[in-house]
This record gives C-alpha cells, structure tokens and sequence, in this order.
C-alpha cells in the first residue's frame, strides 16, 4: 500500500485552503500534473485531505467505501440550514423521496420567465433571468407559492433567500451592533424569518410538496422545516442557473444551429447535450467525506481522520475516462461512453448521491425545449470572456450577455 502523493504540511501554516477555494480548478491541475496522477495529498480546512480527480477512486469513495467514508456532520452548511440530511446520517432521504409526486405546471412558470427574451431587442443577462426561472420553480413546487399568485410573498421569501445565501459564503462570525451587522448574523435573522414562513406553511398548507412533507413521519417536528429550508434556498436556483447558462453557450451561434434544430427535434440528443453540459460545467465543485477508519483509494493509504474530497469537474475530465475530456462532444454518450453516466457526479454519485436529479432533469428539459422551440439565440457581442468561475457554484465569472431572436418553429406555434 503506498502513501499519497503530495504532502500535508504543518498544521495551520501548512493549510492551503485559501489556495484552493480562489481557484480549485487550477489547484488540482498543477497537482495532477506535479505528482502525475489524480489523486494526491494537500492540507484543506487544517486536516489533511486528499484530493480525488479520477473516476477510479470517485466510485471507491462514493459507491464501494461509503460506509468507510462518511459526511462530515459539523461543516458551514450546519450552521445555515441546521440538520439537514444533507449534513445527517441520511436515513431520512428514503421518506423525502417519497414526495416527489407533486403536480407542478414546469411549463407555465418556463412560459412566464422566458417568453419575453427577444422583446427588447437587446442582448440579455440568460443567467439572472435563469436565475429568477430557477427561484420561481424551487417556491412554487416546494412552498407552494407562486409569483402571479402572491407577489409580494414571493419577493420576500426570494430576498430572505439571497440574504441567506450571502451568510453561507461570508464568514462565520456572527456580530450585531446598533447601526451595523456582520453579514453572518443579518444572514442568521433572514434565516429565522424564513423558517417561521415554512413552518406556517407546514401547519397550513395542505397542498402539493409541502402538504405531502407536513403529513411524513419525520422524527421530529423541526426536521421537515430543515429540510425545505434547503430546498427553497438560492442553492438550487443556481445550480439550475449554472447548467441552463453552459447550456445556451455551449449551443450558441450560427455554427451550433445544426445541434440546436437536432436538440429540438430529437430528444435523445437533447439528453446527451445535457449529459455533456453536466459533465464539463458541473454546478457544485465535488463534496467532502472523512476517513472514518484506515482505508484505501486508488490503491493509496488513507489513514483514519483525513478529509477527502471528490473533484467533480477534475473528475469527469478524466483522459482514462473521457477521450477528448476538454471537448464538448454530445456523441460521446452514444459511442464510447455509451450507458456510463455513473462515471458523473455531478450530482453526487452512491448511497449519499443527490435526491433531486429526476426533478433536476425534467426541470431542464422542459426549459431548455422552450429555449431551442422559440429561440434562436449567439453572444452579445460575440466576443466576450467567458472564463468560469467554480465556488461557491460555477458559472461564468462575467455572466455573458445573449441575444435571443424568436425562431421560425415560433412563428408557425403562434399562427
Ligand atoms: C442542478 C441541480 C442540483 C445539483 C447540481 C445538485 C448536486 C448535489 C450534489 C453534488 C450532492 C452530493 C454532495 C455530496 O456528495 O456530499 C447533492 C446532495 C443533495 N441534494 Fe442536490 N443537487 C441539485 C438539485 C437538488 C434538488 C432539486 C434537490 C431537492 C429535491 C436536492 C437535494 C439534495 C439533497 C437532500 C442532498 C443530500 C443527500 C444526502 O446527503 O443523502 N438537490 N446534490
């Protein structure tokens, strides 16, 4: 058994956490290519950690070691959105499951937010009307309010949510003096007004999601209010917002018409369009386990109490893997990496893998049908950077400007 490459330095002044969250892309490919492999050893929130970018040792400590490598139950996320499963032991995933369905008109709310993209004539931010798309699905589908029906609650519970966010990425010290509050402690307020909205919600709303869930027998009274404190959080707003955003650029232009009118016409494209945007531009940066005894991955020692984390977009550019990995190549999926979308994770992958990537995906397609049959779409100005940045979820550093022009398939829909 071999020790990792790369070295954990001393505590504290060895910690190389700041070198990663800046740019954790370039952080891993000098290291990959440093220590020439894709597994290797650095110091991250003071713990040694390794780091995972193959898809070998992916599935070791997702799928086949989960139960030597566990969630680490005491990170930020606690501190924001209290025992959620994402931070517990996931037992109660199995009971949350059970509420996915829920009747939900995707395509009103895709109508409501996109059919006004080429009215202007100008170019548009996609990403923040996405972004907007993404918040109106997430709180009409788990709260059951909608923003034609009640826009004044929905404003509101729209901006608690970015104040609430805005917590999770600052730092966590919660300071409170009469004329100022640290960001931690405003986002902590907005987090307690948002909680006493679901919890109304749960006691009086009997239908959709968040009847179903009011209904579950959760082991306590606070853990169906934690969990749809995470579901209607801006997380999922923007990782829908990332991946429709690579999406439009990843099929912009005159010289991705072709791909356009086959992604409209042909379902089974459109699935592997998306399987590409996912695999290249994954939302979130990987997860985070810890060794709970001596282990192994990749044939490499990992001793008991390491942090080990999986780096998704290192990962699915795997060359073993993904011939081309830098490649935006949809056929892929119908040749050589034909049946292996479980050598993704973007959505997590194994026991503790994500629960929402069915809704995800139907979600996803329903908005990017209503993209390709009404739009044809290319840069504003054609010329723009579009250099990604990947916490606290990817997306282009400069969200880029498009200009959307109504199709001729529009046209015949409205005659
Ligand atoms: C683009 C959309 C989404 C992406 C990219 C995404 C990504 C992920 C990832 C990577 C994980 C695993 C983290 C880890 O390994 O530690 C995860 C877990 C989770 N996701 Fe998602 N997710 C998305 C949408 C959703 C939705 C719509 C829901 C709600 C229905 C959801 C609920 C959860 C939950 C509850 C977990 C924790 C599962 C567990 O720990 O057992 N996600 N997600």
């Amino acid at each position: 058994m071999s020790k990792l490459p790369g070295n954990a330095g001393v505590s504290v002044l060895g910690d190389k956490s700041l070198e990663f969250y800046r740019d954790p892309v370039s952080f891993c490919r000098q290291r990959i290519e440093k220590h020439r492999g894709r597994v290797f050893l650095s110091r991250l929130l003071n713990r040694p950690t390794a780091l995972v970018c193959s898809v070998e040792a992916m599935r070791e400590l997702l799928c086949e070691k989960s139960n030597q490598f566990l969630k680490d139950p005491t990170d930020l996320m606690t501190n924001m959105y209290g025992d959620t499963i994402v931070t517990t032991n996931g037992k109660q995933r199995c009971l949350l499951m059970q509420t996915e369905t829920c009747v939900f008109c995707l395509y009103s709310v895709c109508e409501r937010c996109l059919k006004d993209l080429s009215v202007s004539g100008q170019p548009q931010c996609g990403y923040s009307v996405y972004k907007r798309l993404g918040t109106e699905l997430v709180l009409g589908l788990f709260l059951n309010v909608r923003a034609e029906e009640q826009p004044e609650l929905f404003e509101e519970i729209s901006q608690l949510c970015i104040t609430h966010w805005h917590g999770l990425i600052s730092a966590p010290i919660s300071v409170k003096a009469p004329l100022w509050s640290s960001g931690f402690s405003t986002a902590l307020d907005a987090r307690d007004k948002l909680m006493d909205i679901i919890r109304d919600k749960l006691q009086n709303d009997k239908q959709g999601f968040v009847g179903s869930l009011g209904s579950l027998p959760l082991p306590d009274s606070g853990s169906a209010a934690q969990h749809l404190l995470l579901f209607i959080s801006a997380l999922i707003p923007k990782a829908l917002a990332s991946l429709l955003t690579s999406f439009t650029l990843a099929l912009s232009g005159k010289e991705q018409e072709e791909a356009r009118r086959r992604a409209r016409e042909d379902p089974d494209f459109l699935h592997r369009v998306l399987l590409e945007v996912q695999r290249l531009w994954p939302p979130f940066i990987g997860g985070r386990r810890l060794a709970e005894q001596d282990s192994t991955l990749a044939g490499f020692l990992v001793p008991k109490d390491y942090g080990v984390v999986y780096i998704s977009h290192c990962v699915h550019r795997d060359p073993e893997v993904f011939q081309q990995p830098d490649s935006f190549l949809p056929e892929r999926w119908s040749g050589r990496n034909a049946g292996q979308e479980h050598f993704l994770c973007s959505f997590g992958n194994g026991p503790r893998n994500c629960i929402g990537p069915k809704l995800t995906n139907v979600f996803l397609k329903e908005a990017c049908m209503y993209l390709l049959k009404h739009y044809d779409w290319c840069l504003d100005p054609l010329s723009q950077d579009l250099e990604y940045k990947w916490l606290p979820v990817s997306r282009p550093a400069n969200p880029p400007t498009v200009s959307f022009t109504t199709t001729g398939c529009d046209r015949s829909d409205a005659s």
